[in-house]
This record gives structure tokens, sequence and C-alpha cells, in this order.
């Protein structure tokens, strides 16, 4: 029986030092294990007085009783104390500011294309696509660019294989593709825009890749005038109604005659600046009347028929309009902001 008191007392003060899980099942084996304290006095129990051993056999169950309350209460307490600690430590702040997720912005080149689109859309002109790998005969031949053409060499065209393929160097293929396609019928109004290639080297004003915009328009009765004054509405729409517009009389074989078309300096007005090396002018693309040979090579009878075919250098009216000086800024995309900064200016 003093055994029994003497562990029950043993057994109150090791509960008090009890810190942890740990702690807690090791009295776990040292009391009620196999070979532990309760286990062992409830083997005495044969040893005992008979007169003795309900007595001494309550109070082992009480003893083992109690061991059983305080070790469930204190184990229900560390874990609470643990999950408390857990959601304590993994707790999210719901009021501080989430992740941005960057988001990307319309390229200067579009924001012209998209512009120009929809200005000769609602002007009746569709907008077509061509194939960036065409054939020398849809790209030079067709257009009075025979091979041996001293004209071709201004444009340093990429080949493919042999001389019959080519990254296309101009959008201009897409008129006659147009035009074969029409079958010699019907007027045509059509806007090609699209990436065109040359070798050039790289540098400020030089890009192996560029873009451009085509456009033909065949009808009856279409003269130059015609042309100079979709050229007005385009610069008036691109830089403003103040801009002036001029032709520059120049040399295309696919045109007769070939104009330069500039616009007045949007930067000092025609009185002259570096934009427009004391000009006051600004060329931006180049346009014509479409030669009959070109008709004729597309099943067009120029006797019938015939139009103005124009082309843009897109690179090039996105720098101005931006304030760009360098074309590989357009083609070296790395940096978000600097697609975000067009944003606001446009605003
Ligand atoms: N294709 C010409 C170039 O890349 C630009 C051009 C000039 C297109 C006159 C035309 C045009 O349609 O009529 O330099």
């Amino acid at each position: 029986m003093n055994n029994v008191e003497e562990l029950k007392k043993e057994l109150t003060e090791d509960l008090k030092k009890v810190k942890n899980i740990d702690d807690l099942e090791n009295l776990k084996v040292k009391y009620i294990g196999k070979n532990g304290s309760i286990s062992q006095l409830n083997q005495l129990i044969k040893d005992v007085p008979k007169e003795e051993k309900r007595e001494f056999g309550m109070r082992v169950n009480d003893i083992k009783n109690y061991f059983n309350t305080e070790y469930e209460k204190m184990l229900d307490d560390f874990n609470q104390k643990e999950i408390n600690e857990r959601l304590e430590k993994d707790a999210i702040d719901v009021s501080l500011p989430g992740l941005e997720i960057p988001s990307g912005s319309v390229h200067p080149v579009e924001r012209i294309v998209e512009s120009l689109e929809n200005l000769l859309m609602s002007m009746g002109y569709d907008v077509i696509e061509g194939p960036e790998v065409e054939k020398d005969l849809y790209n030079f031949e067709l257009l009075n660019l025979p091979k041996g053409h001293p004209a071709r060499d201004a444009q340093d065209t990429f080949y493919i294989r042999d001389d019959e393929y080519l990254l296309r160097s101009q959008t201009s293929p897409v008129q006659v593709r147009t035009m074969l396609a029409n079958k010699g019928e019907l007027p045509i109004r059509m806007i090609c825009p699209g990436k065109t290639y040359r070798r050039d080297e790289d540098d400020a004003t030089h890009s192996h890749q560029f873009t451009q915009m085509e456009g033909l328009l065949v009808d009856k009765g279409i003269t130059l005038g015609d042309l100079k004054g979709t050229f007005e509405v385009i610069a008036k729409t691109l830089f403003g109604d103040s801009r002036k517009t001029r032709f520059r009389p120049s040399f295309y074989p696919f045109t007769e005659p070939s104009v330069e078309m500039d616009i007045s300096c949007f930067n000092c007005n025609g009185k002259g600046c570096n934009i427009c090396k004391n000009t006051g002018w600004i060329t931006v693309g180049g346009a014509g009347m479409v030669n009959p040979i070109v008709l004729r090579n597309c099943g067009y009878d120029p006797d019938k028929w015939n139009g103005f075919a124009f082309g843009f250098g897109i690179d090039r009216l996105a720098m101005l309009k931006y304030g760009i000086n360098d074309i590989r800024i357009l083609y070296t995309n790395h940096d978000l902001r600097t697609l975000k900064q067009f944003d606001r200016r446009e605003n």
C-alpha cells in the first residue's frame, strides 16, 4: 500500500516536469509500459494478503486512471498548442496586396497597323494576308522585276535553297496574288500588312525583318489625284490634321509614274529640324499608278482597268510617331516597360 502511495507522489512530480509530447510519451513507457511501474504493481497483486487484495487493486486502478486522465489531458493540450503555433506561423495577412500579374500591351508596330486597317477598311478596302515564304515569280518577276533587273539589288533578298523561293522582300507580291485570284474581274481594294525580310545588317535604321503595308486599288478611271487624296487621309490620321503631303517623282518597276510620299515634318511643322534633316519633309512610303505591264501580267486588261498602289514602311511610321530612334527597340522586346510607355503616350 505504501508503494502505491509513493508511486502516486512520484507520478505527480513527474507529470509536473513534462514539457512536451516526448516527455509525456516517455512517462507512458515509464508508468504503464510493459515493464512500467504501474504494470509492475499490478503483478504484485498475487502476493498481497487476501483481505487487502481488493483495496490494493482499487488503488492500483486509481493510480492507473489518474495517469490516463492526466495523459489524455496533457496530450490534448500539447496537440492544441502545436496547432495554434502552426496557424500563427502560416497565418495569411489578407490585407497584403496580391501579386500583380503583368499584362502585355499593344506593340507600336501593331498600333500603326491597326489604325491603318481601321481607316482603310472604312474606305472599303479588304485586309489580305500573304505568305512570308514567297515565289520569286510573285515577289519580283510579275511585278516587272525580271531576273537580272538592277532594281532587285536594292532588295538584298534571302533566297531559300534555289532561285525560285525566297523570304518576301516586300509586301508587293500580295498585289499580284490578289489580282490573279480575282481573275481580271471586279474592282480591287486591298491592303496587306505583314512581315518582310532583307539581308540587312541590323543597325539603328535597318532590321533583317521589318513590317510593310501594301495597298492596291484597281478600278476604272483612277487618277494620281485619287492616290494623293488617299495618302492625305492616311497622313492626317496618323500624324494629325495639320500635316501637309507631297509627292516626289521616283522609280519603282511596278508603278508608272512612281512617287515618294512625303509628309510635312510633325516636329518642326516644316521649318527644319533634325528629324526631317532640315528639309521640312519626311518620306513615309512609295507609291504610283499600277504599271500596265503588271496589270497585264496579272490578267487585267490595262485598257479597261487601271489603279494605284502604295507601300508603307510600318516600322518607320511607328518610330516617327512614337519618337523611337532605334528600330531594334521594336524587335528586341525584352522589357514590358518598353511597351507600357506607349499606353501612357496614347492616352
Ligand atoms: N515595295 C516597295 C519597297 O519595298 C514599296 C512600294 C513602292 C510599294 C511603290 C508599292 C508601290 O506598292 O507602288 O520598297
